[in-house]
């Protein structure tokens, strides 16, 4: 029996009918679809034995496709950021400044490097953080900040790129949730002095794991490239033949040839799905605006905003109950989502130094995980799905309004 997707008055949670059930879920993000091309060039990397480079093709055409004249292709976006560290020699005593709200891949590399975490506050709403968050906390020890393009959100990048030449620091623009993301007109990854993406299973451009980094700088791809791939190593030519010496540091965080062929087909499908993304989000937003006690994501610019998840806030003031209750009663009528605090790194990580103080600090970026729902987002959700999301929340806000 197919679950009737006209709700009854009567929450789920409190046994009435849920909006959707099992045997009528709503369109899921996975299982995800390979470009047309993916068996072809997955076939052309097997049937060379591994002697033909698909990872030397998928940075040419991601380049192009970013509008950077470099990219290196790695393991993940957690390798991708700290590689990109390593490169440019950020260490102990050394600082870089970070969005609060992001995932621990963004975070990660800067303690490895062993420099100092400073987390940056974000706009409430939109969990992005701004130019002005972030210059709060540059200080001179400051070698880098990350920009964070949020839920497939661009962050307002002029300002961010003025900041960085002001203190004289890399942007680094952290793209692993806004592949091919816009903004005035310029592709993520290509605003700030580097880009780092990401492909894993869940991401705009899914490669089950992969990753990127994009610049237009050579001597920066070339360290990016020698830390990431070469594991620190350059090769020199003398009269015996090829040498290999280890100068500095570096790991093996390469991006695998297969990888890399799917890679490259299912770019070619990117950029209609993101511009479907985009269509489907602004839909449902239009009716979850009539919603009192509602917010849909404020998009700054039309088209900068790819819906990677789709995020909606609430306003706390006009409910009776907790967000938990409105997780728990929203998930019962069949969409799943959460008003995610593991998104607030220093909420997450118990073994960051000043950890207290940060989450003391980070008003906004509290505020926004606490009253923020998010949940899975595609290109394949269909007008009933939007129709039954819109459901859900005027189902649950008008049962706990205050
Ligand atoms: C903003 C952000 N940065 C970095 C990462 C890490 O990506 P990966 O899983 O490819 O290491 C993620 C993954 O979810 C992410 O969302």
């Amino acid at each position: 029996m197919v679950t009737s997707s006209v709700a009854s008055g009567k929450l789920a949670v409190e046994g009435g009918t849920p909006v959707r059930g099992p045997d009528n879920p709503f369109t899921r993000n996975s299982p995800r679809e390979m470009g047309p091309k993916a068996l072809d060039l997955v076939k052309k990397v097997l049937d060379s034995g591994w002697t033909y480079s698909m990872v030397a093709d998928f940075e040419q055409v991601f380049a192009e496709a970013c509008g950077t004249d470099y990219a290196v292709g790695v393991s993940n976006c957690t390798a991708a950021n700290h590689a990109v560290l390593g490169a440019l020699g950020i260490g102990p005593g050394d600082e870089v400044v970070v969005s609060a709200i992001s995932d621990y891949g963004s975070i990660a590399g800067i303690g490895y490097q062993g420099a100092k975490i400073a987390f940056s506050d974000v706009d409430e709403h939109t969990g992005k953080t701004t130019a002005e968050e972030m210059e709060k906390v540059i200080t001179p020890r400051t070698k880098a900040i990350i920009a964070v393009h949020f839920y497939g959100q661009m962050c307002e990048m002029d300002p961010i790129v003025e900041l960085g030449r002001k203190h004289g620091v890399p942007v680094i623009e952290d793209v692993a949730q806004t592949t091919l993301g816009h903004y005035k007109g310029k592709t993520a990854g290509s605003i700030g002095d580097i880009g780092t993406f990401s492909f894993n299973s869940s991401k705009l451009l899914s490669t089950n794991t992969g990753g990127a980094v994009t610049t237009d700088n050579q001597e920066l791809a070339e360290a990016v490239r020698r830390f990431a791939v070469d594991r620190g190593a350059i090769y020199l030519v003398n009269q015996i033949g090829a040498a290999r010496y280890h100068p500095g540091p570096g790991y093996n965080y390469r991006m695998g040839e297969l990888e890399a062929a799917v890679a490259i087909a299912n770019l070619e499908t990117l950029p209609a799905q993101n511009e479907r993304r985009i269509e489907r989000g602004e839909k449902l937003s239009a009716e979850l605006a009539k919603i009192d006690g509602l917010t849909p994501p404020r998009v700054s610019e039309p088209g900068s905003h790819l819906y990677w998840m789709y995020h909606v806030q609430f306003d706390r003031e006009k409910f009776r109950v907790g967000m938990d209750e409105i997780e728990l009663a929203i998930k019962a009528e069949g969409l799943d989502g959460m008003f995610p605090m593991y998104y607030l790194i220093p909420h997450s990580h118990h073994f960051l130094e000043n950890r207290e103080q940060d989450l003391a600090r980070l008003v906004n970026a509290r505020s926004h995980v606490e009253t923020t729902f998010r949940f899975s987002w595609t290109y394949r959700m269909t007008d009933s799905d939007i129709t039954d999301i819109a459901e859900v929340f005027a189902k649950v806000t008008d049962a706990y309004r205050a």
